[in-house]
């Protein structure tokens, strides 16, 4: 039995099986999950409590729970309870194969959100009562505070709300963990909300641990598992063009706004063109940066390596499995330049304007003016969810999309006449980048975006066939300031479904 990390009398009393800890979840409750990125997920009560729901279907008896969570989890949470059929509802992203098919059959409830707004709402109540929360940790110290894991997520809240604790100690995480989180207590909700006082990217303005009330821990399991971390392939050429023309972008940004050589706080979406970005910013003119973002990647410890970024904060690493066994077994140097935060607070709208973060998220598909989907594929589908885009988007001094110019093989133009659906409006999308050139869309109208975009951004392939739909849009359309042709403007999206590709 593994003792190490539970330092607690009390709570080492409480050490049971997976098993044990899954048989006192009952079927229908609200379950709290850690996890963000898939990093820091409970990963045996979820694969026993899969189990269990596969033993109660097969005798004809119902079982479905509601997860919520930071943000994504990993096969032995999302993956195992949806091939249970376990997940009743869920909130408030996924980007879980298994979860993603039954969400769009229909057969399971999704609710995705702002990650810098399910703490509060939460407390909103309008989402329910949370019965059980299910969090790893790295360990409990003596006095029994909870030492976070490689995310903190929504952590704090369940761990507050729920009427129940169960605890996975998972000692393949770091030691090093400890000292690297700052658990803010200081939120509230109106009348009573105050300011969040974080003024530069660095500071602390928490506490090291989770308090716990340890009469509500019913369970802690023991458990020595690596995180998800899916690798990264690495940057190919659309990644390493998109990435240029940001990095070029950026330079010359600097120069107009007269930006410091720190730039401003950097937040980076996941996948292979952000890593890019983070690869070639290594080499850009840029000294001391700072990320004020959600997920730390390969890029970013790379960048602290070559001495490039000074710090990190964030409330999630998001690491390739082969990075998390180089972090794992480098810790101590990369402690005291990471901080990782509860979402609320590294996703916080009023931070992230307050530090004028420059916002690189990316984008299924964007249209002529500007407005961009970033969720559903054909309007319809599900991919992953809005996750923290909108929090970085919205109030970043900057914000950035980035895109390949097509996809599926050239089948999808991700310049398309309409986005099918609408997770940024203009307002929200000041740069949009693809491997054929970046558009800088401030301070312009729609008939001038639509212009930019369409020649600077689309794929070749498809830029006569929407300068023709604009074209007759600009002669015939209702009005003139954003022209649209209603019968026509989803017509790709119609074309490629019922033909497999948007070409006419
Ligand atoms: N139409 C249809 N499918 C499209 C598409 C389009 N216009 N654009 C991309 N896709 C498909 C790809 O083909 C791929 O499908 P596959 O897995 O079946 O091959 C899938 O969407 C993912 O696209 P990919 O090119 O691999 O992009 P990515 O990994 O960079 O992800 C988003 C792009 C938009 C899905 C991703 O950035 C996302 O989920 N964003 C929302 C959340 C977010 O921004 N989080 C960060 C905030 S901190």
């Amino acid at each position: 039995m593994m003792t190490t990390r539970i330092a607690n009398q009390k709570l080492r009393e409480r050490v049971m099986s997976a098993e044990e800890a899954a048989a006192l979840i009952s079927n229908g409750q609200t379950i709290g999950m850690s996890g963000f990125t898939g990093s820091g997920y409970p990963k045996a009560v979820p694969q026993a409590l899969a189990k269990r729901i596969e033993g109660e279907h097969a005798q004809g008896n119902p079982f479905r729970v509601k997860i919520w969570s930071g943000a994504s989890t990993g096969p032995e949470l999302d993956g195992a309870l949806a091939r249970a059929d376990g997940i009743e509802f869920r909130l408030p992203y996924n980007s879980d194969p298994i979860a993603r098919a039954k969400i769009n059959a229909g057969e399971m409830e999704y609710f995705d959100m702002h990650l810098s707004q399910v703490a509060p709402m939460a407390w909103q109540g309008f989402l329910g009562k949370m019965d059980v929360a299910v969090v790893e940790i790295s360990g409990i110290t003596a006095e029994g505070k909870l030492i976070p894991s490689a995310s903190v997520g929504n952590n704090k809240t369940w761990l507050e709300m729920a009427d129940k604790v169960i605890l996975e100690v998972n000692s393949w995480q770091s030691e090093y963990l400890n000292g690297m989180h700052d658990i803010y207590y200081g939120t509230a909700l109106p009348p009573n909300r105050v300011p969040i006082p974080l003024i530069r990217p660095d500071d602390r303005i928490g506490q090291l641990h989770f308090d716990i009330d340890p009469d509500k821990v019913i369970a802690v399991v023991e458990t020595d598992a690596p995180d998800r971390n899916a690798p990264f392939s690495p940057p190919d050429a659309v990644a390493e063009a998109i990435a240029g023309n940001i990095l070029d972008f950026l330079e010359w940004e600097a120069r107009r706004a007269g930006l410091p050589k720190s730039l401003l706080p950097i937040q980076s979406g996941v996948g292979n063109v952000p890593n890019a970005v983070m690869a070639g910013l290594i080499k850009a003119p840029f000294e001391q940066m700072t990320a004020f973002t959600e997920v730390i990647q390969d890029g970013m410890l790379d960048m602290i390596e070559a001495g490039t970024l000074r710090m990190a904060s964030a409330t999630a690493f998001s690491l390739s499995s082969d990075k998390a066994e180089y972090f794992n077994a480098n810790a101590a140097f990369f402690r005291d330049k990471l901080i990782l935060r509860p979402q609320e607070i590294s996703n916080h709208p009023e931070l992230v304007r307050r530090l004028g973060c420059i916002a690189m998220n990316g984008l299924i598909e964007a249209d002529i003016f500007g407005s961009v989907n970033s969720t559903k594929i054909m309007g319809s589908k599900v991919q992953n969810g809005i996750g923290g885009s909108g929090d970085f988007a919205r109030n970043g001094y900057l914000s950035i999309f980035v895109t390949p110019s097509v996809a599926k093989g050239g089948a999808i133009s991700a310049i398309v006449p309409k986005v099918a659906h609408v997770d940024h409006i203009p307002q929200d999308v000041q740069v949009i980048v693809t491997e054929q050139g970046l558009a800088d869309l401030r301070g312009l109208s729609p008939r001038q975006r639509a212009d930019l975009i369409i020649e600077k951004c689309a794929h070749p392939d498809y830029r006569p066939a929407l300068r023709d739909y604009y074209q007759r849009a600009q002669q015939s359309s209702y009005g003139k300031h954003a022209p649209v042709l209603l019968d026509e403007a989803l017509s790709w999206h119609d074309r490629f479904v019922k033909t497999g590709t948007m070409h006419g």
